[in-house]
């Protein structure tokens, strides 16, 4: 099979731009069957030194400061868009003129006078490339099977979901102002559309929302504080994005697409709204064999103290739940309710789904289905280390003279197996 390379552009390389480049560099090994892949050949940052650290991390033949030059560039068939949100509109509505495949960072846009304004482009020019905002949640195995397990019914009609997204960073006031603070860059934006995407892809949008959001540091510090200085010494700027949001919702924005992957054989039957007493009525939404009749609790915030990257999903339907953390990727639980108790429990209760690197092809072969998801993140690390010994003759490892000794034991044990004796380590 004859493979192509297109030439990729990179706008913006701070934190997720390396991810970016990254996966672009690692995608022939994850997916050795694609037929296309990607290949970094320029970078545009805001400045002309960051930019050039760019090009020596990535290889890429050319820098900017200035993303049109990417844009514009004939020669680029694909551009990823990883600059602040405020920032993705304009590479965005240049990258869609060029006709370029375009691979964009959440939020897509970061207001609805964007959004309204990239409908109009979309139309106007009859976009029809390649593109994607990077939702890169759905790329877990475990969230993959959860997506199958509710297609394929078997958590019945969905009745009820809490999806949370918990972070630390805006409990320090001390931290500086950055993007984040500003209008397009709160929680709202930031983490929010996260969660909605995965509502939406595992359980349809709602039709209704009710939020409420936070803010515990209305204004920061414009620079890191020095040692001895206090919060009054440095200047402040507003902060204009709030900490954290809660959003009720409820019901399905488009009900239909959800009624068709309903199994007709139901575990129980319901009421319909008739049949119930009026008086208790007010409790519920909608009729409850509605199946629009779904709530749901959207949490996102960055006030959570301890939390790190903590993403948590339940979804539950009347056949079954689901359940996902993210702190432990590598499992979806699944609650199969169709499994009947039995004596001391029988086989009832919840399963734990090892997804691990379990991807079917294109993405198959690496690393091995059961690799952990941190598994590639240590090897990186050990061979870091053997290059930090290189570097200052220093060892960070396990070295031959080290690892002779368990050479040494490895044979002992060998003969003890053999011998069934004790042997001396
Ligand atoms: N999918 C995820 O998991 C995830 C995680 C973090 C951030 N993000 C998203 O990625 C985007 C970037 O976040 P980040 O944390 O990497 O930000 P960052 O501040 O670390 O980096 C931003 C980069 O954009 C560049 N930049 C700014 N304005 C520019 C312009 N006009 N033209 C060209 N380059 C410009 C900066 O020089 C820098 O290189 C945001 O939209 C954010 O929401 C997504």
């Amino acid at each position: 099979m004859e493979k192509k390379t297109l030439n990729a552009g990179l706008v913006g390389y701070g934190m997720i731009g390396k991810v970016h480049a990254y996966s672009t560099a690692v995608l022939p090994w994850y997916a050795p069957e694609l037929p296309v892949v990607g290949r970094i050949v320029a970078v545009a940052t805001s400045r002309m030194e960051t930019a050039r650290r760019a090009q020596e991390q990535t290889g890429a033949r050319d820098a900017y400061d200035d993303y049109r030059r990417i844009t514009d560039d004939p020669a680029i068939d694909v551009v990823h868009i990883c600059t602040p949100n405020a920032e993705h509109f304009h590479a965005l509505i240049a990258a869609i003129r060029a006709n370029k495949h375009i691979y964009c960072e959440k939020p897509l846009v970061a207001s609805r006078e964007e959004a309204r304004e990239l409908r109009k482009v979309l139309d106007e020019t009859g976009y029809s490339r390649s593109c994607l905002v990077a939702h890169h949640l759905r790329g877990f195995a475990a969230l993959r099977r959860a997506k199958e397990l509710i297609d394929a019914g078997r958590l019945g009609r969905l009745v009820q979901y809490r999806v949370g997204y918990y972070h630390s960073s805006m409990l320090d006031p001390t931290a500086p102002w950055r993007w984040k603070h500003d209008v397009k860059g709160g929680t709202i934006f930031d983490l929010a559309s996260h969660l909605l995407d995965l509502v939406d892809w595992l359980v349809g949008l709602p039709a209704e929302a009710l939020a409420q959001s936070s803010l515990i540091t209305p204004a920061r510090p414009t620079r890191r504080l020095r040692a001895g200085e206090n919060l009054a010494d440095v200047p402040a700027q507003p902060v204009l994005a709030e900490d954290a949001v809660t959003i009720m919702t409820r019901g399905l924005k488009d009900a239909a697409r959800v009624v068709e992957r309903r199994p007709s054989d139901k575990l129980w039957e319901y009421p319909t709204r008739e049949e119930c007493d009026p008086k208790h009525m007010s409790l519920a939404v909608a009729d409850p064999n509605d199946p629009a009749a779904i709530t749901g609790v959207v949490e996102a915030t960055k006030l959570m103290n301890g939390a790190e990257d903590e993403l948590v999903l339940e979804i539950s339907g009347t056949r079954g739940s689901i359940r996902f953390s993210l702190m432990n990727s590598h499992y979806l639980e699944f609650f199969d309710a169709t499994v009947p108790h039995g004596d001391y429990g029988g086989d009832a209760g919840w399963k734990k789904i090892p997804g691990g690197a379990r991807y079917p092809a294109p993405e198959c072969d690496f690393p091995s289905p059961k690799s952990t998801t941190g598994w590639l993140r240590a090897h990186v690390a050990s061979l870091a280390a053997f290059y930090r010994g290189i570097a200052d003759g220093g060892v960070y490892g396990a070295d031959f003279r080290q690892a002779l000794k368990i050479q040494d034991a490895l044979g002992a044990i060998s003969d003890s197996a053999k011998t069934r004796s004790w042997v001396a380590l």
